[in-house]
């Protein structure tokens, strides 16, 4: 391990040993280069993560809904074809790329990258690729909303392959039952834990009505809804609704990181299936009275989980000049 990687790492918080240990399995994993934290140290050092940082921070100004935008897409990123950038390519030609299939459909935020890449490539052209911008924005993204931070080991390289056809495979739905989410997690070296911290990601955002419908059926409502809850979303999203727009926030305080999803869904206040899956075990139920009991429990958990999420799969690509086409 490069002596400022374990220095960095170790100061970054206080880790255990073991954690170190899989942290740096986990980065080591994947067909591409170890991901490390001093990467850019000589090529382009500092002002890249900064400049990440002013354009997330200039884009919220202007929109609160670009951190939750932030977050899901570097989760759709990492989870087709690893942490590559392949969500960020546009389609071309006769090839539908992935942020053309049916998941990806409400993904947005784009623009935020394409200025994070043009300040980065100002600074130091050809040097930092479009898959590490996003990991570092989605960490800005959660800091800035209130939740924790973290050091994001980069050196990710930029895929060329992607295909609209793979993520209704790779990405699980918002009907997905427990055993389902835990196959598309478990899958890719993530734990059953891992699923249930970065199911928290929900703190933030928003779903559309398409997403949780299946819940609030005219023939009968899901009756691990509260009773209230699920009239206030019937409202929001009548059978007839043609609104597009129309939704409801993942939960109350959804421009803010912090534990009240937990908190909610032990009410039977989680909007999607997926949110209630996880109450289905004992155990996984446990962890969420745990995270709703104590946020710096769950900004400790989210952090090493999301450390374990944007290591995978680093590929032998490329640093992409614009992330919306290969080079
Ligand atoms: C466990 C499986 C997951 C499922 C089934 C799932 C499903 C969904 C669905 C259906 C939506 C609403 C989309 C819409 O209606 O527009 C959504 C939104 C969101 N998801 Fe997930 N998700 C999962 C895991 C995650 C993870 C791991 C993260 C990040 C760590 C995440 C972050 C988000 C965020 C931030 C939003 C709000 C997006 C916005 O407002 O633009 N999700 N998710």
């Amino acid at each position: 391990m490069a002596p400022a990687m374990a220095e960095a790492a170790a100061s970054s918080r206080s880790r255990s040993h073991l954690d170190l240990v899989v942290l740096m399995l986990v980065l080591l994993v994947g067909g591409g280069e170890a991901l490390s934290l001093d990467y850019y140290t000589k090529s382009c050092p500092q002002e890249a993560e900064a400049a990440v940082a002013a354009a997330v921070k200039q884009a919220m100004a202007k929109d609160r809904t670009v951190p939750a935008g932030l977050l899901r897409l570097h989760f759709h990123d990492c989870f087709v074809r690893g942490c590559d950038g392949s969500v960020l390519l546009d389609s071309s030609g006769n090839i539908s790329a992935e942020k053309d299939g049916p998941p990806n459909a409400s993904l947005h935020a784009f623009y935020v990258i394409d200025n994070a890449k043009a300040a980065v490539e100002a600074l130091c052209p050809g040097v930092v690729s479009c898959a590490d911008i996003l990991a570092l924005a989605a960490r800005d993204a959660v800091a800035l909303s209130g939740g924790p931070s973290w050091v994001v080991p980069v050196g990710r390289r930029d895929g060329r392959v992607s295909l609209a056809s793979e993520t209704t495979t790779a990405l699980p739905g918002p009907t997905a039952s427990f055993d389902q989410l835990k196959q598309a997690f478990h899958g890719r070296g993530l734990s059953t834990k891992d699923l249930v911290v970065l199911s928290g990601g929900h703190t933030l955002g928003f779903a559309h009505c398409s997403s949780f419908q299946n819940r609030i059926q005219q023939q009968g409502v899901d009756p691990a809804l509260h009773p209230s809850f699920a009239a206030t979303l019937r409202r929001s999203c009548p059978p007839n609704n043609t609104a597009r727009a129309a939704g409801s926030a993942l939960d109350p305080t959804s421009s803010s990181f912090d534990n009240t999803y937990y908190r909610m869904l032990l009410t039977g206040r989680g909007l999607l299936s997926s949110d209630e899956a996880l109450l289905t075990h004992p155990k996984t139920r446990a962890q969420i009275s745990l995270y709703a009991a104590s946020q710096p429990a769950f900004f400790r958990d989210f952090v090493d989980s999301m450390l374990r999420m944007s290591g995978l799969n680093n590929v032998a690509g490329e640093v992409r000049a614009n992330c919306r086409r290969v080079n």
